[in-house]
């Protein structure tokens, strides 16, 4: 048992998704929230830089004494597929997102072609092909990056019926219908928020994988297995932290999480 809290990051409310589903599946988890917001978006950044602010995000939540941390940010856990970002931090448990949502795409797939949609950094780097071929080589891969889904989210253009969004997903999605992807992993965490445009102009019969609610059940199941869960029988609270405005943040954080007294938001500075 460890009542310790669980520390999640993304450059701004994308990670959230995982927030989510975190507390869906543990209630009486204590969660510590980092969004970079001052900074996002990252996925347009270089390698190095998105590794430096990866370091800073883990530092901060190094501080907060926490658990494990979940990488809820699809651009930095691709970093860290090639880059030991958590070396000389006391933090042991961690997980990205790309393996958990490999694992739940593969599993999904009948006809062997899954669609990746993410940041410009996160395709570039190649690292979801990778993990699922490492997985099932046999399986079509078709990436896409899609860089304005992220300012679209940030500014609330969430809505299934909102002109502007629908119209960049057939643009940025055209490729997938072609390819007849069955399967569509939401690469970047803040995709899911945008999940109703997404599959009105997908279709149905293609499953989407939010990457940020397969790492939160890959959570549970690493902290169950290392006997590590909370034994709270309240429920958890929910400590957010913003780089930028709160008010901004805590506009996103209650169209997506919805009013909830548990919740705190909180300015912070990060050491650099
Ligand atoms: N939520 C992010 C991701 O999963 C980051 C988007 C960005 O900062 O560009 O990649």
């Amino acid at each position: 048992m460890n009542n310790a809290a669980i520390g999640v990051f993304d450059s701004g409310v994308g990670g959230l998704t995982c927030v989510k589903e975190l507390a869906r599946l543990m209630p009486n988890e204590n969660i510590v929230y980092l969004g970079d917001t001052a900074r996002v978006p990252y996925g347009t950044k270089s390698k190095e830089l998105i590794a430096q602010y990866g370091r800073q995000d883990i530092k901060f939540l190094e501080q907060h004494n926490v658990k494990m941390v979940l990488v809820a940010c699809g651009t930095v856990s691709s970093v860290l597929m090639t880059t030991p970002i958590f070396e000389g931090t006391s933090i042991t448990e961690f997980s990205g997102v790309i393996y958990p949502a490999v694992h739940a795409a593969c599993a999904s797939t009948q006809n062997n072609r899954i669609g990746v949609i993410g940041t410009p950094a996160t395709i570039r780097s190649g690292c979801y092909g990778k993990a699922i071929h490492e997985m099932k080589p046999d399986i079509k891969v078709v990436g896409k990056a899609c860089p304005m889904f992220v300012p679209l989210v940030e500014n609330g253009y969430t809505s299934p019926d909102n002109r502007v969004s629908k119209l960049i997903a057939q643009e940025y999605l055209e490729v997938m219908i072609r390819e007849k992807v069955d399967t569509l992993i939401l690469g970047c965490t803040h995709y899911p928020m945008l999940k109703d445009v997404i599959a009105e102009v997908m279709g149905e019969g293609v499953k989407l994988i939010s990457s940020g609610a397969e790492v939160a059940k890959h959570a549970q199941k690493i902290l169950s297995f290392n006997d590590a869960l909370s034994d709270r029988e309240q429920n958890g609270t929910l400590e957010l932290y913003c780089t930028d405005s709160v008010e901004l943040f805590a506009e996103n954080v209650g169209a997506f999480l919805g009013n909830n007294k548990n919740i705190t938001i909180s300015k912070c500075s990060l050491a650099l």
